[in-house]
């Protein structure tokens, strides 16, 4: 089996990994700041959205230094790298340092990890030997148990052991569940179009948000992700102009929640209607569960398996992100 395709479908494994960490006492702090970049800095977005439910603050910082309200909030910062040497994560690790903010770092070792030792600060080890991207369960599920061990999140271990139950329902052991039914359809869908991932308030934002960047390192091709109701006040426009172009190569993916505010139901209802006519394929993927994490984990583990579809469909290997690491050398170089 493709190492990517494994790991896809050990999401449910990563989980129920964090859901057993026991880890010792975390500084805390009214509010969090979570930094770090790519496959690492959307457990940030995960951990925005699980607090924000939990009605605290939790923003993710996703450059260099710091924003300008770390000052004077002192946020807890969570610095989250799969590396532990990406070099915005470990430049906001340093204006952190400079301001004296409590820090938990996450990584699977790295500068990040020799960082936290020197400062005496909790480290977390992440299983290594993965792309980043590929360990979101790990990274994810980490952030969140370090936050309910900060006093920022109520209990954690719930919701990531039904996220684990309903990706098994989904995929059984060999990848062969309705879910991997539903990720071949989609993808056929998808053959040589551009996705366009069309995500709600919540949690299908956060999971169009990542089923926009494992299409484009996965598959290898330009994906883009917008979020209702915002869109309906711009990008609605923009499919009209050039339909000759757009029914050809567009394709639009919807994420759904039965939870979502039944006006963003209407919503995606009637944006399916106007903008629908004049792209080529419109799929729908519902939120499966009750949890936040359970919805969220469904619809991550369907749109990994799409992409990945869609890489084999193309004769691509998901697994190489050559630009990134060239870009990474010439700034090393720099
Ligand atoms: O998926 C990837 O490989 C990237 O998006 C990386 O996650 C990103 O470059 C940051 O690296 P790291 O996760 O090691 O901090």
């Amino acid at each position: 089996m493709n190492p990517m395709l494994e790991a896809a479908l050990g999401l449910a494994d990563q989980l129920r990994w964090a859901s057993r960490l026991h880890l010792p006492e975390m500084p805390s702090g009214e509010r969090v700041l979570v930094t770090g970049m790519g496959g690492s800095g959307i457990s940030g977005d995960i951990a925005g959205l699980l607090a924000g439910e939990a009605g605290r603050l939790a923003l993710v910082h996703k450059s260099y230094g710091l924003p300008g309200w770390a000052a004077r909030e002192r946020p807890l910062v969570v610095a989250v790298s799969y590396s532990g040497n990406t070099e915005e994560t470990l430049s906001a690790v340093a204006a952190a340092q400079e301001l004296q903010l409590p820090m938990v770092a996450i990584s699977t070792g790295g500068k990040l990890a020799e960082i936290a030792r020197t400062a005496g600060a909790p480290h977390v080890e992440i299983p290594s030997g993965l792309q980043p991207r590929a360990a979101l369960g790990y990274l994810a599920g980490a952030v969140s148990m370090v936050l309910e061990a900060a006093g920022v999140l109520p209990d954690q271990v719930g919701g990531l052991q039904e996220a684990a139950s309903v990706l098994d329902s989904l995929f059984g052991k060999d990848g062969q569940g309705p879910g991997a039914e539903l990720a071949e359809d989609l993808a056929e869908g998808l053959v040589g179009r551009v996705p366009v991932i069309y995500g709600g308030p919540g949690g299908s934002g956060v999971a169009a948000l990542r089923w926009k960047t494992q299409f484009n390192e996965n598959s290898k091709r330009a994906a883009y992700a917008s979020w209702l109701p915002e869109l309906d006040h711009n990008e609605l426009v923009g499919w009209a102009s050039i339909p000759e172009l757009t029914r050809r190569v567009i394709g639009i993916v919807e994420l759904r929640d039965s939870a979502e505010h039944p006006r963003v139901a209407k919503r995606f209802e009637l944006t399916r209607q106007i903008a629908g006519a004049d792209v080529a394929f419109v799929g729908t993927v519902w939120a499966q569960g009750e949890t936040t994490w359970a919805k969220l984990a469904s619809l991550i583990g369907i749109g990994d398996l799409v992409s990945l579809f869609v890489a084999a469909q193309a004769g691509v290997d998901p697994l190489p992100v050559a630009p990134i690491e060239m870009l990474k050398q010439r700034l090393a170089e720099e």
